[in-house]
């Protein structure tokens, strides 16, 4: 008998990815979900396993023409599946990264990431019952939640309600039909505002109101919800919900934009500043820019650039990102980052300033 030479052999599992150490993936496989959105999958380079909760995003950090630029991409992969991770990228008409990446990723490519971060999942709100609301490409974290729940075998009662422009635009269609034949507790449908170019589409056509959720979801008042999509998806759906008497406490919602997560960015610069006894502001030097900011007690380098007019680069305005990151040449700062950068950078010199106070006169790279 001979036995033929496997192409790929289990081995030993790998060690877990070190957030904050490892940072490079590979790119292992790129594939359509619709016309405009792609999913990229990847394995870490040396070989890791990944744990990471179901909803977090990794922040890519790539270099396009000779510039480099960040953007944070949600897991859309399950924890459940270790070796490799997912993100499902739509193209945004005029959009670098996006459209760098529908363009020019491809297996065999490595990209360097930080993270994964982000506190939006299911694993923060333990509930017995769950609704998912998503729009667009908003539906990439409860995706992951879906995957992960539909995985662990447990008891699940999670009721997904995702809304797109039309059957075409329906991101993992035919998965989440077949999670839910799979899973009795789970149960799903879609709402297209127009069932062009489908005209035998039988699922719901319209917008998500009440009536819908009413009809498809009568108990959401007692669920769990998760919701992500576009600003004026979730603002009518925080509307709607509240309108209906559901208690916003058990409302959690993602933003894929920071700026509308965070206050505008003159809100940022404006905030009042606590200052802690002891406490004083001190003057940064921006040494390329050749412009001086001078921070109020207790507040951070980017708040201080902000409200002086200095335009510098943010994006998450909380130490997640990575976007803002510049060398620090001289000074000192107290720093309390959420993984936007990596120990040997911090010990290279290197610090966010959005979340960094100076503590002595300080000089950036920038
Ligand atoms: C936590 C988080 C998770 C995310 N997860 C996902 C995900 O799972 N899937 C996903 O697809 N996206 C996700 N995003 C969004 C993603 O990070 C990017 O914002 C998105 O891909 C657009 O990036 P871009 O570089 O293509 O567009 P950008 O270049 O940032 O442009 C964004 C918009 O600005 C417009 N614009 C750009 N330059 C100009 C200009 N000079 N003048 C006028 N308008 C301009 C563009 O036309 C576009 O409409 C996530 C974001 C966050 C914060
Ligand atoms: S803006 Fe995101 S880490 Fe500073």
């Amino acid at each position: 008998m001979t036995t033929a030479t496997p192409s790929f052999a289990f081995t030993e599992p790998a060690p877990y990815w070190q957030s904050g150490v490892d940072d490079t993936l590979q790119c292992v496989s790129v594939h359509d979900e619709t016309h405009d959105v792609r999913t990229f999958t990847f394995r870490a380079v040396p070989a890791r396993r990944f744990a990471y909760l179901p909803g977090q995003f990794l922040t890519l950090e790539l270099a396009i023409g000779g510039q480099s630029v960040n953007r944070c991409y949600t897991l859309s992969s399950s924890p459940t599946r270790p070796d490799t991770v997912s993100i499902t990228v739509k193209r945004v008409p005029g959009g670098q990264v996006s459209n760098w990446l529908h363009d020019n990723l491809q297996p065999g490519m490595n990209v360097s990431v930080l993270g994964p971060s982000g506190e939006f999942s299911f694993a923060h709100a333990p509930a017995a019952k769950y609704l998912f609301l998503s729009a667009g490409s908003g539906i990439t974290p409860l995706m992951s939640m879906s995957r992960a729940m539909g995985d662990l075998g447990g008891n699940i009662d999670v009721a997904f309600v995702h809304s797109a422009r039309s059957p075409a635009d329906l991101i993992f269609r035919h998965e989440l039909v077949q999670l839910a034949r799979a899973r009795s507790g789970f149960r799903q449908a879609a709402i297209v505002q127009s069932r062009h170019p489908e005209p035998e589409w039988s699922g719901l056509e319209g917008r998500l109101d009440i009536a819908a959720l009413e009809r498809l979801v009568p108990d959401f008042r007692q669920r769990e919800v998760f919701c992500c999509g576009p600003a004026p998806y979730m603002t009518g759906t925080r509307e709607l919900l509240q309108a209906a008497g559901f208690d916003m406490q058990h409302y959690h919602e993602e933003s894929f934009n920071f700026a509308e997560l965070n206050a505008s960015a003159e809100e940022v610069a404006d905030a009042p500043v606590a200052a802690a006894e002891g406490e004083c502001g001190y003057e940064v030097r921006f040494a390329k820019l050749g412009d001086v900011v001078q921070t109020k007690p207790g507040q951070t380098i980017l708040a201080a650039a902000q409200q002086q007019g200095l335009r510098v680069p943010s994006s998450c305005s909380k130490g997640l990102c990575g976007t803002c990151k510049t060398k620090l040449l001289d000074g000192k700062v107290d720093m309390k980052h959420g993984g936007g950068i990596r120990q040997r950078e911090i010990d290279q010199g290197w610090i966010l300033p959005c979340c960094s106070v100076p503590l002595t006169p300080v000089v950036l790279d920038r």
